[in-house]
């Protein structure tokens, strides 16, 4: 990069913390299915369903990088930004770019989805999620056929999400993983830092969305 740089804070703790918990949280929820631990299986969807509750509010109220607002833009804007992906250029994004916003929003839409088909889920034999019995056994049967279903899309979504990654790596020479780890980013120094939300607030989001899952998990 020319010129000055510094060393910038684009995500903050929550937000970096959020998406390392989801990474593990899903494939605990996956491995917990595959080998028919259900009782983890739940704890996971729920532990997702936290966070999912968390970042949805932390979209509104967190820092600058986290707020939909600021990252989530037009499919015209999304092909705009991929039409110079191969152009080699100083990483000067602050947050999601339009493209990758777009795919956030539709990785969150998707296990938001995955969670909520869950509730109304049965393994036919054992056990129901929590919601089933008010859709009753034929439908809850089919919403089982779409949770995993559903599971294949999420897959798809990940798999170009860090396709997505290598591809600014290899072409443009842009480290995004870093960032994401560190919360840091090399950035010319003209460049104003985002706002960065306070942490207590973070922690009493989460607190009230996990709370609220906690008493839904042990009353349902
Ligand atoms: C189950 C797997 C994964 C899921 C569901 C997932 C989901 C997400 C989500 C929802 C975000 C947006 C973060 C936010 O604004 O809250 C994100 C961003 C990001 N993820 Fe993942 N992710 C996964 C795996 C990975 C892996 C394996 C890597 C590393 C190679 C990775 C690297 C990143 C990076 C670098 C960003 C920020 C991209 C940017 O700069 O705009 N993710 N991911």
């Amino acid at each position: 990069m020319d010129g000055a740089t510094r060393w910038v804070k684009v995500w903050d703790a929550p937000t970096r913390l959020f998406h390392w918990s989801l990474v593990a949280l899903i494939a605990g929820a996956w491995f917990t299915a595959e080998n028919g631990w259900i009782d983890w299986h739940f704890r996971c969807g729920y532990a997702i369903l936290a966070l999912l509750l968390f970042r949805l509010v932390w979209g509104f109220v967190g820092s600058d990088t986290a707020r939909f607002v600021r990252f989530v833009k037009s499919p015209v804007a999304a092909l705009a930004h991929l039409a110079h992906i191969t152009k080699r250029e100083p990483d000067t994004e602050i947050g999601h770019n339009a493209a990758g916003g777009l795919m956030v929003l539709a990785m969150l839409a998707l296990i938001l989805v995955q969670v909520g088909l869950g509730l109304f889920s049965t393994d036919g034999i054992f056990t129901d999620g929590p919601l089933a019995y008010l859709v009753g056994p034929d439908l809850s049967d089919r919403i089982t056929g779409w949770h995993e279903f559903n599971f294949n899309l999420i897959l798809a979504a990940v798999v170009l999400h860090v396709a997505a990654i290598l591809t600014y790596a290899v072409l443009k020479r842009h480290d995004l993983v870093r960032p994401m780890v560190t919360g840091l980013k090399k950035l010319p120094a003209g460049l104003a830092a985002p706002r960065m939300a306070p942490l207590w607030l973070a922690l009493l989001v989460f607190a009230v969305a996990a709370g609220g899952v906690y008493a839904f998990a042990t009353l349902a």
